[in-house]
């Protein structure tokens, strides 16, 4: 006879979100109603990541993950892009619509994937390894992205690959945990570029059981730069906007979102019904990414006014950087 141990809770409680649909909606500060009035004036379109602060969603004109975020980017009419988001989603709006002033709250807001990844680096690598097919995720700089074949996000990365030719071999760049995941799912053989994300790597599959226990009912659904054994225990592996799906179909009341900390205000709207548990660390009852979070509503509000920071790049790394990005736009139609 064997008898049930109890259960094993985490140091700290989890962060639980109540359905949205039980809090009266505040009315927007005087700040917000000042950068929405400036946006007006500039006749400026806010673009924001799923991982801004709350406020700042809130006021954005289009909310969504890098896929998303690179469409609207390119079909953008207004003569400003306010983007709310990190700095190498901005660079990307700069490349595919250059015509644009591209404006970023804080330009301190980099990557540490993005960091993984130097073009020299990777230059020397290609020099080394010249018949290799270049995939990398937009989470890099313009120059690795115009050293690169094709671009991919984690929302498309698999349909990507899978349109590269059999008999090429592939390296994948910056993030390995992404690309590791693609690999699984494709069945290809690639070389991964020894990156990752500081943030999504923090999560640990022993805090994801713990929790398990307490939410059995609860699927886990967590992002593709989290390691093996994270993703391995989770429900549904997926991009960020693929998690406002993931929420929206399911019939569980209780999700568990394993990553950044800012997709819980997203997914909060999209599906005010639910109660969303944020992923903890082995520190921390959820987890969020340092730059993401360095954009501020003042800082908008100054942007906006000011037009700076302002991105700007040599237009023969943006016409290279331009190549590999079109190609995967088309692609994912
Ligand atoms: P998504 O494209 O899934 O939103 O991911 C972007 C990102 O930076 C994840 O850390
Ligand atoms: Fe980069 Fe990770 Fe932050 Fe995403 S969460 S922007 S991959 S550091």
């Amino acid at each position: 006879m064997t008898t049930a141990s109890p259960p094993v809770k985490p140091s700290f409680e989890p962060a639980e979100f109540r359905p949205l649909s039980e809090e009266p909606e505040a009315p927007l500060s005087p700040l917000q109603e000042e950068i929405r009035a400036l946006k007006q004036e500039r006749n400026a379109v806010i673009l924001a990541h799923n991982y801004q602060i709350e406020p700042i969603q809130r006021i954005a004109d289009y909310l969504g993950d890098s896929l998303g975020l690179a469409y609207q980017a390119a079909e953008a009419k207004a003569d400003v892009i306010l983007f709310c988001g990190v700095h190498f989603m901005a660079e990307t709006a700069k490349i595919v619509n250059p015509s644009k002033t591209v404006i970023l709250p804080d330009e301190n807001a980099g990557c540490s994937l993005s960091d993984s990844c130097p073009a020299e680096k990777l230059r020397a690598y290609k020099e080394a390894h010249p018949d290799l097919y270049v995939v990398a995720y937009i989470n890099c700089s313009a120059a690795v992205k115009a050293l690169s074949d094709v671009i991919c996000t984690s929302g498309n990365a698999v349909r990507i690959v899978e349109r590269i030719p059999e008999d090429r071999e592939i390296l994948f760049v910056p993030d390995q945990n992404l690309g590791q995941w693609v690999a699984r799912q494709t069945g290809r053989r690639m070389r991964l570029w020894p990156g990752s994300c500081y943030a999504h790597v923090l999560f640990t599959v022993q805090t994801l059981e713990k929790l398990r226990l307490q939410y059995p009912d609860a699927p886990i659904v967590a992002h593709p730069e989290c390691v093996e054994s994270v993703r391995d225990i989770a429900d549904a592996v997926c991009s960020t906007e693929k998690m406002v799906a993931f929420a929206k179909e399911t019939d569980a009341a209780r999700i568990i979102v394993v990553t950044e900390s800012g997709m819980i205000h997203r997914l909060r709207r999209e599906a005010p019904e639910k109660t969303f548990i944020a992923g903890p660390t082995q520190n921390c009852a959820c987890n969020d990414c340092r730059y993401m979070k360095l954009n501020t509503l003042e800082k908008m509000r100054d942007a906006l006014r000011d037009l700076h920071p302002r991105i700007e790049m040599d237009e023969s790394i943006r016409e290279a950087a331009y190549r590999p990005l079109k190609r995967m736009l088309d692609w994912s139609r």
